[in-house]
């Protein structure tokens, strides 16, 4: 299974603030909000990620990210010339996808709950053709919208529908198989001059390929596409992180839990930032005996044999 963050796009819902620096690199509270999507994927034990981003924010994704060595992953990295819709990122990653199944998030979602991890693990685990992720929201105009029957059968999808069918968006959080990138091929430009997920998520309903996966009401998913939702994004990460001391989305952590790097690599990329917070949680994590236990009895118990890696 490849991996695929989209990063790219004109922000302008975003400017002055995203005028000479690419949305995905802001922060959300005390950190880029790219390490959130980056966080999920490399939650489900996906190892081998693209980026893609617009050819002059790029090359600052790679300073921030580099090849993924420095979290036992790797990280390649594409242009998007113009923002001609999600779906163009089977085109430029076809190379990268091969036969391969493919996940693809948007670089400004945000996911958390308990038992998320177990989710799409178990998501990634069935996945058959395409599946996509159901949230209730109260505002479904603004987003694409999943209709379902009570046995979770797809019954219709649409983008931004003036009425919609359900209050269940679709997050943006896709699985497929690599069909996807033939599909994106025939796809034709929106109203809004775009390539839409929703019409190749079409495709896969068309054949009754299409799954939804729903997420639930303790599940938090957020979009920080607008000023007022990446503040409300960052109050969030604040207030979970100040209220139980651990870290949304810490990639060194996962990676260290995940067993890709040593507690010594941890310990000097800690040391390395330790004026921060963001450091001396790494340093914390690195000088505790029983952290294993712990990161087990919290949730990521079922998600794999998870290696001890002093
Ligand atoms: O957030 C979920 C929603 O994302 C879905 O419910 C919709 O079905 C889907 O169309 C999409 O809706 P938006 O209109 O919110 O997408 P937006 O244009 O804001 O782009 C989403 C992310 O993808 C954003 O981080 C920028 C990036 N992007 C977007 C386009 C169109 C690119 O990198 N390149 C692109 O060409």
């Amino acid at each position: 299974m490849k991996g695929i963050i989209l990063a790219g796009g004109s922000g302008t819902r975003l400017s002055p603030s995203t005028d000479s620096i690419n949305k995905h690199l802001l922060a959300v509270y005390d950190k880029p909000m790219i390490y959130y999507p980056l966080s999920i994927l490399m939650l489900g034990g996906l190892k081998d990620i693209m980026i893609i981003s617009t050819p002059q924010d790029l090359p600052r994704f790679e300073e921030l990210l580099g090849d993924g060595s420095g979290l036992g992953i790797s990280i390649s990295y594409k242009e998007q010339a113009n923002p001609r819709g999600i779906p163009e990122a089977f085109l430029l990653a076809e190379d990268f996808i091969g036969k391969d199944n493919v996940t693809l998030i948007l670089g400004d979602n945000l996911f958390y709950g308990q038992g998320f991890t177990t989710l799409f693990r178990d998501a990634l685990a069935k996945h058959k053709h395409a599946t996509v992720f159901g949230y209730r929201v109260k505002d479904p105009e603004r987003f694409g919208v999943v209709e379902f029957d009570h046995k979770q059968h797809v019954l219709s999808i649409e983008e931004k529908p003036e009425n919609p069918k359900s209050d269940f968006a679709v997050t943006g959080l896709y699985i497929y198989d690599h069909r996807a990138i033939d599909f994106a091929r025939k796809l034709s430009f929106s109203k809004r001059g775009e390539l839409e997920i929703t019409d190749l998520n079409k495709e896969y309903l068309k054949r009754n390929e299409l799954d939804v996966q729903l997420l639930g009401r303790g599940f938090a998913w957020m979009d920080a596409g607008t000023h007022d939702s990446l503040f409300e994004a960052s109050e969030f990460v604040k207030n979970i992180q100040d209220r139980q001391g651990f870290k949304v989305a810490c990639l060194e952590e996962i990676a260290y839990y995940m067993g890709y790097i040593t507690k010594d690599k941890l310990h000097k990329k800690g040391k390395a930032m330790e004026k921060t917070d963001y450091g001396q949680y790494l340093l914390d994590i690195a000088s505790r005996k029983h952290t294993q236990q712990y990161w087990d009895a919290i949730e990521h118990k079922p998600m794999l044999g998870l290696v001890e890696n002093d």
